[in-house]
């Protein structure tokens, strides 16, 4: 079933919508409350279309960063609170997903367990000149090209990722088989379409790319998306697991991983990794409940 193109679908998916839960604690922020900006940055980092907003208002912002902003913090201090304000008037009357099936709900769940990893990653062993918080968004953001998909075609979109989240190779071909191309094309004319800085679409561009071609080069954007690869076979090797797994069941499952994936030894200290992991799935499972896609207990 060879569909429309990526730059038709991109037509017709300008912007990314938002979830309603994240539209109603937008529109319940008080710029008045000192914890203002907190819960601002603490939305973005729960919501990838929403991260996207942010990164891309700061980095094109009159007053345009030399360095592009990463960090999210600094990205929400950076734009002030009547930015934030315009901007949030601006997105809420968009447009809502409505994620009602697994799969739809897992691209969140996916994003933010990619996420949470890489941050955890981020300066250990080989990623030692990453900074956590730049590792958190690329983290969040590496898939935006599967939110696109989703948002254009639900049904499509839930029968690919629905029976094919393996692992990410498995992904890609069913992808290509079924569209003609994957998430990576749709995901890097998504980022210059909505105006995330090159870094970005970089790492989005790269996180597929064999890691042993990665590493080989020290550029910190493949540094990142080395990171963003790692975390996203890990996520997607855990994902089988319950959620209150203890470290003595994951380390076996992390080492095969890593073993099958010929990961050079010293990429992953998988002990220290898998004692990080419980706290991580707990933090993604909090953010899924505050996103309406998950009920407590
Ligand atoms: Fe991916
Ligand atoms: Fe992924």
């Amino acid at each position: 079933m060879l569909g429309p193109s990526p730059e038709a679908i991109l037509q017709r998916v300008r912007e990314l919508p938002l979830l309603p839960t994240v539209v109603m604690r937008m529109l319940a922020l008080d710029p008045e409350s000192p914890d203002f900006f907190d819960r601002v940055v603490g939305l973005a980092r729960e919501d990838p279309p929403f991260a996207v907003e942010i990164i891309s208002a700061v980095n094109s912002l009159d007053a345009a960063p030399l360095m592009p902003v990463l960090r999210l913090g600094d990205a929400v201090t950076r734009m002030g609170a009547n930015h934030v304000l315009e901007m949030v008037t601006e997105v809420t009357v968009r447009e809502s997903f409505v994620p009602n099936e697994p799969t739809h709900r897992h691209l969140w769940s996916h994003a933010l367990e990619v996420a949470g990893l890489a941050r955890a990653l981020a300066g250990w062993t080989v990623f030692k000149d990453a900074d956590s918080e730049a590792a958190y968004l690329c983290g969040l953001l590496h898939d935006i090209g599967r939110f696109v998909m989703f948002d254009d075609s639900p049904d499509e979109f839930g029968l690919v990722d629905g029976t094919h989240l393996d692992s990410p190779e498995s992904l890609i071909h069913a992808e290509r088989e079924a569209w003609g191309f994957d998430h990576v094309e749709l995901g890097l004319l998504a980022a210059k379409q909505m105006g995330l800085p090159e870094i970005l679409s970089t790492v989005i561009r790269l996180h597929h790319i064999p890691l042993s071609l990665l590493r080989r080069v020290g550029d910190i954007e493949f540094t990142l998306a080395a990171l963003v690869q790692v975390s996203d076979v890990l996520a997607l090797a855990i994902s089988d697991l319950p959620v209150d797994a203890h470290p003595p069941e994951i380390v076996p499952v992390l080492g095969a991983v890593a073993e099958s994936r010929d990961w050079p030894e010293e990429l992953v200290e998988l002990e220290p990794l898998a004692m990080l992991i419980p706290g991580i799935r707990a933090e993604v499972e909090r953010s899924m409940i505050d996103l309406g896609l998950a009920t407590p207990g």
